[in-house]
């Protein structure tokens, strides 16, 4: 080892790599990325949205998977999202260091780290609105509102189609048709900011399972939906049909939290001791379903429920939006077992692939009856399968019946045990579909059955007709002789 690589090797890698707790402003963010990409080339890949901010601030992701770049079946994706809210900027240095924590917990062995990169892909959005961030940070960040919209003054988390308005109405007259609502909007309330148009094509794209949202001035983990029924802007709780599963992920992250979901901390929002007036979300266990708290159309959260298959809760992660960099490491202490034990949710419930005797059926319909009461009650939000045949329904310990479908093909129900404490892999449930065409329903033939037996045709397996036919044959042939 010669001095030169002594002196501009160690000394300025010393210098430079090392992960600090601070704000990091927009042309560091990628660099942090990157840097940690360079130590963990194996399991991470950083990129890119499809288009940047309104003032050309690339969104930077990155990536964690066994396979940077590629989905796996089996493999579950799951996505965090900070900083839509520009002025709200703890979850944005949360990311980093979190993607940070990933990289060397990998390199040092962490048997649990190691466990959910090789059967988890994992994207981390740092910051949706950097020229919000910018704005925010060069007016001081203590500013309620300023820097929380885009450049074009617009909230992004209220910029999304209001797919709620889609599926009330649906519900109200009765029409089963529950999920992937985006082809059914016909016009835009507003017109999409390249910011949101970029996300929305990354939902779109990336079969996510589960995903939360950050943001600041609160501190709960709020759940879908977002949106009260009426569309009124009044406090109604507005609940999902995943809402047992909603509430279970939202508890996930508050209890695992370090003081989310206590029932003695202050309220937020609170002048005096009596704040009762005042919501204090920690005596309701750190949860709060989204329009109970306040009704609001176009946000993020709802869309990913009812565009895609994939479950996202929006985490309000304290009440101070821009807490001084010195804050930094210790709420990182505070959320680091959340940020982790709510990744490892995208493993619960049911997966499995849907094939036929051919391969992978893409788009089959997984439909979920809960059978764990008295009363079956089906859970009205069907997921469908992806690129591998493959599907990954998130469900709280109980029984179900699961069922498969495709058109073309005869449905198959199977029953589905979620046990408790399950943790690190999904319960693993696939189906093999028959074609319907295999099957005999013509007329003709069913004429041939009907004049060999006399008696009402019923409709056959192909290969069990075929059998029968040939009985039939046989045995009229055994006659002549
Ligand atoms: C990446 O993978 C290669 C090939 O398996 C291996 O030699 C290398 O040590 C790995 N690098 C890291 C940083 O894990
Ligand atoms: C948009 O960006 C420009 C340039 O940084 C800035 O002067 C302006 O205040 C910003 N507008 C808003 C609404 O954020
Ligand atoms: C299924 O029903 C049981 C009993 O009512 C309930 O505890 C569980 O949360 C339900 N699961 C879902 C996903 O709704
Ligand atoms: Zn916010």
């Amino acid at each position: 080892m010669n001095f030169h690589f002594i002196l501009f090797g160690s000394l300025f890698v010393a210098a430079s790599c090392e992960f600090v707790w601070k704000h990091h402003n927009n042309e560091e963010l990628p660099l942090v990325l990157e840097e940690i990409h360079r130590k963990c080339p194996n399991i991470t890949r950083v990129y890119a949205l499809s288009e940047p901010s309104v003032l050309g601030v690339p969104l930077y992701v990155i990536e964690f998977s066994d396979k940077p770049g590629f989905h796996q079946p089996y493999k579950p994706e799951a996505k965090y999202v900070a900083n839509i809210h520009g002025n709200e900027v703890l979850g944005r240095e949360l990311l980093l260091g979190l993607a940070n924590y990933f990289c060397e917990a990998y390199l040092n062995n962490d048997q649990r780290i190691g466990l959910l990169i090789h059967t988890t892909r994992i994207h981390l959005l740092p910051s949706m609105n950097p020229d919000g961030w910018q704005l925010a940070t060069d007016t001081g960040g203590q500013d309620y509102l300023l820097g929380r919209s885009n450049n074009h003054s617009v909230d992004l988390n209220r910029n999304f189609p209001d797919l709620d308005a889609i599926t009330f109405e649906l519900e109200r007259e009765g029409i089963n048709h529950n999920n992937h609502l985006l082809r059914d909007i016909t016009r835009l309330a507003a017109p999409l900011e390249p910011e949101t148009r970029a996300v929305m094509r990354w939902i779109m794209q990336i079969p996510f399972v589960l995903s939360a949202a950050m943001h600041g001035g609160d501190l709960v983990a709020n759940y879908p939906y977002d949106e009260s029924r009426s569309g009124a802007p009044v406090a109604e709780y507005s609940a999902s049909p995943d809402d047992d599963t909603f509430r279970d992920l939202a508890m996930t992250y508050a209890t695992a939290h370090a003081d989310m979901a206590s029932k003695t901390r202050p309220g937020c929002h609170s002048t005096s001791a009596d704040d009762s007036s005042l919501y204090n979300f920690g005596k309701q266990g750190g949860v709060t379903n989204g329009a109970a708290w306040y009704s609001l159309k176009g946000g993020m959260q709802d869309f990913n429920y009812l565009a895609t298959n994939a479950f996202e809760i929006t985490l309000e992660l304290g009440c101070d939006k821009y807490p001084p960099a010195s804050a930094l490491p210790r709420e990182w202490q505070r959320n680091k077992e959340a940020l982790i034990q709510y990744l490892w949710k995208v493993h619960s419930g049911i997966k499995g692939v849907v094939t036929d005797d051919s391969g992978f059926l893409q788009n089959a319909i997984i439909s979920v009856v809960n059978i764990t009461g008295h009363i079956p009650r089906p859970i009205i939000h069907d997921v469908t399968t992806g690129l591998y045949g493959d599907y990954y329904r998130l469900l709280t310990p109980g029984h179900y019946e699961v069922t498969a479908s495709h058109p073309g093909y005869f449905p198959i129900s199977r029953i589905a045990t979620v046990p408790y404490g399950q943790q690190t892999s999904a319960v693993i449930l696939n189906f093999e579909l028959e074609p319907t065409s295999s099957w005999f329903d013509e007329e003709g033939a069913l004429g041939f059955y009907e004049a060999a037996y006399g008696t009402q045709p019923r409709i056959y397996k192909r290969s069990l007709y075929e059998k029968v036919v040939r009985n039939i044959l046989e045995l009229k042939s055994n006659d002549k002789h």
